[in-house]
């Protein structure tokens, strides 16, 4: 038995979940997690338990069953859940429109009635900074107009309505939406780190995988947007500083009464090329590209006011680019297959 408080971490074998699990452990929580490996690896966990030091806690689950769902409360009580469980492919959120919002909608007021059913009302929630479209005034502020821009976007403008409806009906709820910006990087252990399922959507891991010999050039989406090298510009935040950035949010759920919408980003822009340079140093290898039309839905520039993390939470990144282009390379380095690759030692 452990006295430390549980928390029930929905995703929890995924990319922002894995490094969350961590950071969670670390700052004194027992974690629950749940997976249906949907999008993620049952090889993750035999990562984690070096990192842990104990075997993850990990029940296979798919959260829309929620019956399931509240039978393992039952028999695991929670003080709170962070819930990661979502599909988030932008480009396929187009295309499967139902398989969106089915999912990412169910899962969500499915923990949320599984929580409720066991006493427990705390709940960060994974959302995103497509939430704010194409930004009108940068930096981006939380009080920022929203809008959808695609079923995936809809999907968490929608959930954060669903908690915001939910306090109000029950003040019992306390819950915090983290808008995150452009998650990159890797634990700097090199045991865990970001292993999209075929071609990578997003920059970075696209560029890891040019760096280490498994793509042959990297395709710029245009490089005639109204910023500093015409190229895209996004706030990119290492996945730790991320990770503590759920942490924080948990404590204050925990320790204060009251809701929450926080940005999570570092405050600084990036563009594509700025990128491409930063993990050439880091890497020592060339990224060559070929620069080619804009892809459609992005938007030029996209870059957070993280203020509000900082005063309310006490929480600021604090990895700059350089760090989150190491982390990421050291990661894909020892593993150029992701979790399909041999474990490396532990450094
Ligand atoms: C970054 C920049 C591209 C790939 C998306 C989702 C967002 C969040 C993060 C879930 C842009 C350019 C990219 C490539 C390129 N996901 N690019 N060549 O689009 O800002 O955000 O991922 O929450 O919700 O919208 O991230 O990494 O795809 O693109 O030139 O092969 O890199 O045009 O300027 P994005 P990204």
């Amino acid at each position: 038995m452990t006295d430390r408080p549980r928390i029930l971490l929905t995703g929890a074998a995924g990319y922002i979940a894995t490094h969350t699990w961590l950071a969670l452990a670390e700052a004194g929580f027992d974690v629950l997690g749940v997976d249906n490996f949907a999008n993620s690896s049952p090889k993750v966990l035999d990562r984690l338990a070096p990192l842990l030091g104990h075997a993850p806690r990990l029940e296979v689950l798919d959260v829309t069953q929620t019956d399931a769902l509240q039978d393992l409360l039952r028999r695991e009580p929670v003080q709170a859940a962070v819930h990661f469980a979502a599909y988030k492919a932008v480009g396929e959120s187009t295309q499967k429109p139902l398989d969106y919002y089915r999912n990412n909608l169910m899962s969500l007021i499915s923990v949320c009635e599984a929580l409720r059913s066991q006493g427990c009302h705390r709940l960060v929630f994974s959302s995103s900074a497509t939430v704010y479209g194409d930004p009108g005034v940068l930096p981006l502020r939380e009080d920022a107009p929203t809008t959808s821009t695609n079923p995936y976007g809809a999907t968490k403008l929608v959930g954060e309505q669903i908690l915001r409806d939910l306090g109000v009906a029950d003040p019992a709820w306390q819950t915090a939406c983290l808008r995150y910006f452009n998650p990159v990087g890797a634990h700097p252990s090199g045991l865990i780190g970001e292993d999209p399922r075929g071609t990578p959507n997003n920059l970075m891991p696209y560029v890891a995988q040019v760096a280490v010999g498994r793509r042959e050039r990297l395709q710029v989406f245009g490089n005639d947007y109204p910023t500093h090298d015409g190229t895209g510009v996004r706030d990119y935040i290492h996945v730790v500083d991320l990770a503590n950035g759920h942490v924080a949010a948990l404590r204050r759920l925990l320790e204060q009464p009251g809701s929450f919408t926080v940005n999570l980003g570092t405050g600084q822009g990036y563009s594509v090329l700025d990128v491409v340079r930063a993990y050439e140093a880091a890497s020592g290898r060339p990224i060559p590209f070929d620069t080619v039309p804009r892809r459609p839905g992005d938007v030029a520039a996209c870059w957070a006011d993280p203020t509000h993390a900082h005063q309310l939470l006490g929480w600021q990144a604090r990895h700059g680019l350089a760090r989150m282009c190491e982390d990421s390379w050291r990661w894909q380095r020892l593993n150029p297959l992701g979790y399909d690759s041999p474990t490396p030692d532990t450094p």
